[in-house]
């Protein structure tokens, strides 16, 4: 298997080998409590063990559900929020074409709702399903959460106006919790097909669960190949207690090392635009797993070239807050060569004969150079090719660094008791009952 690289030497100038090092006893410390589960938060640690447990049941009937869908539909909606939808987002979105939405494969394309109250949103969804045969799959692990229950009426209301209550109740897929909450009770009603979120496994932590595997699957991608990539990473991050050998324990002492020297900001640097919601995945797993108590790196993210034209300014002279993750891809799945031309009135012949990816490299290497001498720690993290297979192994690995990082923190990384602020005032202003 190839492994996820992480290379820490562009940090030395902030951050020593040796203090680096130093943070070993710590993260093996949280490693040994996620593992053994007796620290904080250990009611949510069932996604440590679940690419090894996946129910074969379950998944035999997951696609079975998927393949007597996509029989009938050229659109999926899925409804959901954070946890709910990002999973599935970023691996649809890093798999498919960019120009999906105008080619149209074999597969159903996936539109998202419950994300947003944007209300042009809804009336222009509402305006494609006209259009369109379409299924839903309606996720919330609480089954209570405002924006997918408003988008689930909306939707629903709209599916079975067109096609009838009876055929509408075979075009929804329910994605919630086994027992409780407002969706489960209306999926039991109307006979809806239901996949359970299992109590122990957090929103955040929950693409590997049907969450994120029926709607990748919709998608038309590998679900098997997914498990298989977090399964090895699973191994890999498990049996190797050596900063050198075990990726997850690396990135989590250096992020802390570099938090620890004053580093308030970490920017997710990513080369290729189809991984941008990799990014916002991780801005959640990394926001609401570590930001609490006062304390932790704000998730921030860029994709360059493109980002570099906006905010490159700021990163190379602006406030010195911020350390800086690049994932780096070492091969395209595909290849576009820049052509010969005779005139060159653009200058640009001296690019003939480099690929695409070569040019984006040395965008990448001479970004590393320009940011680590602008005061910026750069850590590099490098993965063979966006495929289901890698993609698995990078959301292994990202949660098992989160939940060590974490701890190492010294925060329980796996609660989000800030995430209710908002809801309670939110019920206020519109006059719910009890608020
Ligand atoms: O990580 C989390 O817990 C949150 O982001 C939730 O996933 C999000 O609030 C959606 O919650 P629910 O799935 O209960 O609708």
């Amino acid at each position: 298997m190839e492994h996820i690289e992480v290379n820490v030497k562009h940090v030395f100038g902030h951050v020593s080998k040796n203090e680096i090092d130093a943070l070993l006893p710590e993260v093996l410390d949280a490693k040994h409590h996620l593992l053994k589960g007796d620290a904080a938060g250990n009611d949510f640690l069932g996604w440590v063990n679940l690419p090894e447990e996946i129910d074969a049941d379950m998944l035999a009937r997951l696609k079975a559900d998927v393949a007597r869908l996509a029989g009938k539909s050229r659109l999926m909606v899925v409804i959901g929020i954070g946890g709910s939808y990002l999973g599935a987002r970023m691996v649809i979105e890093a798999l498919q074409s960019e120009f999906a939405a105008m080619q149209r494969g074999k597969a159903p394309y996936i539109v998202y709702a419950g994300h947003t109250l944007g209300e042009d949103y809804y009336s222009q969804l509402l305006s494609l399903l006209e259009h369109e045969d379409y299924s839903v799959a309606v996720i919330s692990k609480s089954g209570t959460t405002t924006e997918p229950a408003v988008a689930f009426r909306i939707v629903k209301a709209h599916l079975e106006h067109k096609y009838g209550r009876d055929e509408a109740s075979k075009r929804i897929v329910a994605i919630t919790d086994a027992r409780r909450g407002a969706l489960h009770e209306i999926a039991v009603q109307e006979g809806y097909p239901m996949y359970v979120i299992p109590d122990n496994v957090g929103g955040r932590f929950s693409v590997l669960t049907p969450v994120g595997l029926l709607p990748i699957a919709m998608a038309g991608f590998d679900i098997d190949k997914l498990l298989a990539g977090a399964r090895d990473m699973r191994k890999l991050c498990i049996a190797d207690d050596t900063l050198e050998g075990n990726p997850a324990l690396m990135y989590a002492a250096v992020r802390n090392a570099l938090y620890r020297k004053g580093k308030k900001v970490e920017m997710l640097v990513s080369c290729l635009p189809n991984l941008r919601y990799l990014a916002e995945w991780w801005k959640q797993l990394y926001g609401e797993s570590e930001g609490k108590d006062g304390k932790g790196l704000l998730p921030h993210s860029l994709s360059i070239t493109t980002d570099l034209h906006s905010m490159g300014q700021y990163v190379q002279d602006g406030e010195r807050l911020m350390m800086e993750t690049m994932l780096r891809v070492r091969r395209p799945n595909t290849t576009v060569d820049v052509p010969r031309d005779e005139q060159n009135l653009d200058g640009i012949n001296y690019l003939c004969g480099k690929s695409l990816t070569e040019i984006n490299d040395c965008a990448a290497e001479g970004t590393i150079e320009a940011h680590v001498s602008g005061g910026v720690p750069v850590v590099e993290l490098v993965v063979g090719s966006v495929d289901e297979y890698t993609l698995g192994q990078l959301i292994y690995f990202f949660e098992f660094a989160c939940g060590i990082s974490g701890y190492t923190l010294g925060v329980n990384p796996f609660d989000q008791p800030g995430v209710e602020a908002y809801k309670k005032n939110m019920f206020r202003l519109l006059g719910k009952p009890g608020f």
